[in-house]
């Protein structure tokens, strides 16, 4: 437990869903002196043993809430590293076909890290103060407005609980996004794309003969319908690799996964689907001893992330394909702006509902700029080898640029922007800082 201001505001918060941005959300909170409750489904805080990747605005969003040195301070398995991204080809001798390193003046500033999920937890989970009640096994099914104006929240255990405001942190399946959204503005769809997962140890893949620097750069092996991305962890030693495919042969949107979407699946099966690609990648699966499959699904752009009293962030709010690495990243940026809105001298009860509205009008366009991309990166990268998509120039045209709107965009400036506007409507006093 760490020293946090006493809580100094006249609201109470709920957030649903101890996932990384609502973890991150609750020591945001604390730091400003607001009370939280955080309720999860699971009946402890977990994360899936995967890497993720995390660039320069992710990690300015963290720093903001507080938490980015407890993360670097394990500089074994969190160094910062250029988060250029190497293109090459996945079949034959895996020529370079563009190096996003090439397309801009790249500086420290633009470095991100690559983080396996659970170290993320153990950094963040003691940074968590004792004014944060943390409630587990408790999977929201619905949130209402009482006739006093707080918000209700129901459990599937049959208990309910009262706040002021909620923050909807729930991942991709989230319920909450009920409470904001009507059933026919939201659409959460399989993108025909699977992803298999897993690590490989840097040591074995030297001994297979690869060459590629995989400890050292973000790599991404393309071809047509799949391609296969990789980033170092734990300084270098450990590759985490995720390798996509897609069926092309039906429309985005037609298909609906009705099993898990999360499953293990025989080594065999990743083989078969790779089959005829080039060395490394060969390599690579060969260590891929038990992969999951992941059916990737993202949400077609939500119109907004709040109603009335409630917030959606992170998945809840624009859960996307993960082609940009920068899923988390929005999601921290959302927790980020909320935290520093809910945190202002100006905010208390009676605005809270301007608040959130601020919060809404920068976020929701930017997280979708940020989905839409990433999707149309996944096509791009699945393309190469189709007329157009052939040549590292053309590649270059496509690619060229896609990062630096998403890695260099200025959280502080938002701060400023929403606050100036609630100033300008009348919500906050025209003279504070
Ligand atoms: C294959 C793959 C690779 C990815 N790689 C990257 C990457 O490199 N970089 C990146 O930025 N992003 C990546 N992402 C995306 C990233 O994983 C998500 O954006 C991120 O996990 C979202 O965090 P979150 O806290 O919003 O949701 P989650 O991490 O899903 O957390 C949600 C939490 O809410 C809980 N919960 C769910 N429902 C309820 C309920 N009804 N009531 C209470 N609690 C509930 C869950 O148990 C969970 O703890 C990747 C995703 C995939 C699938
Ligand atoms: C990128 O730059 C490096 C060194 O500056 C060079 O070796 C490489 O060929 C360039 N790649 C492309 C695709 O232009
Ligand atoms: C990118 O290029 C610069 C200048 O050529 C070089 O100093 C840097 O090491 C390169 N970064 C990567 C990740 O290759
Ligand atoms: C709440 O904040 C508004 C705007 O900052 C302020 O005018 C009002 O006096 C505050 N109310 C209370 C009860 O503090």
């Amino acid at each position: 437990m760490s020293s946090s201001p006493s809580p100094t505001k006249d609201f109470r918060v709920a957030i649903v869903g101890g996932g990384m941005c609502g973890l991150a959300c609750a020591v945001g909170l604390a730091r400003k002196g607001i009370r939280a409750d955080v309720f999860e489904a699971a009946p402890k805080f977990d994360e899936v043993g995967a890497g993720v990747g995390l660039g320069p605005n992710a990690l300015r969003a963290l720093k903001g809430l507080g938490v980015l040195d407890a993360i670097l301070a394990r500089s074994e398995d969190a160094q910062q590293t250029a988060r250029q991204m190497l293109y090459l080809s996945g079949i034959g001798a895996h020529e370079e076909v563009y190096d996003y390193n090439n397309s801009s003046v790249f500086t420290a500033a633009d470095n991100g890290i690559g983080i396996y999920r659970p170290v993320f937890l153990d950094a963040v989970l003691p940074l968590l103060p004792d004014s944060t009640a943390t409630h587990f096994n408790k999977r929201c099914t619905s949130i209402s407005t009482t006739a006093s104006g707080s918000q209700c929240i129901r459990f599937a255990d049959g208990t309910t609980h009262e706040a002021d405001l909620v923050i909807g942190a729930d991942g991709i399946k989230s319920t909450s996004r009920n409470a904001v959204v009507d059933a026919d503005k939201k659409k959460l769809q399989f993108t025909n794309t699977v992803a298999y997962r897993g690590l490989v140890p840097m040591d074995t893949l030297r001994q297979e003969g690869v060459t590629t620097p995989l400890n050292t750069r973000l790599c991404s092996f393309i071809g047509i319908d799949k391609h296969l991305i990789t980033f170092p962890i734990k300084s270098g030693k450990i590759v985490n690799i995720v390798a996509f495919a897609t069926d092309n042969s039906v429309p985005v949107g037609s298909v609906e996964v009705t099993g898990p979407w999360v499953e293990a699946v025989p080594q065999q099966e990743l083989l078969d689907r790779f089959d005829g690609w080039g060395h490394d990648v060969q390599a690579m699966l060969k260590h891929l001893k038990s992969p999951s499959k992941w059916s990737i699904h993202a949400l077609t752009p939500l119109d907004t992330f709040v109603r009335g009293k409630i917030a959606l962030v992170g998945d809840a709010a624009h859960a996307m394909t993960p082609h940009l690495g920068s899923g988390v990243g929005q999601g921290f940026e959302d927790v980020f702006l909320l935290c520093e809105l809910l945190g202002h001298p100006s905010t208390n009860l009676s605005n809270l509902e301007a608040v959130l509205k601020a919060y809404d009008t920068i976020r929701q366009p930017r997280a979708n700029m940020v989905l839409e991309r990433s999707f149309r990166a996944g096509a791009i990268y699945e393309s190469f080898g189709k007329p157009g998509y052939s040549t590292g120039n053309e590649m270059e045209g496509h690619l060229a640029g896609q990062w630096e709107p998403i890695w260099r965009h200025d959280l502080d400036g938002d701060v400023v922007e929403a606050v100036a506007s609630l100033k300008e409507q009348g919500s906050f006093p025209a003279v504070t800082d």
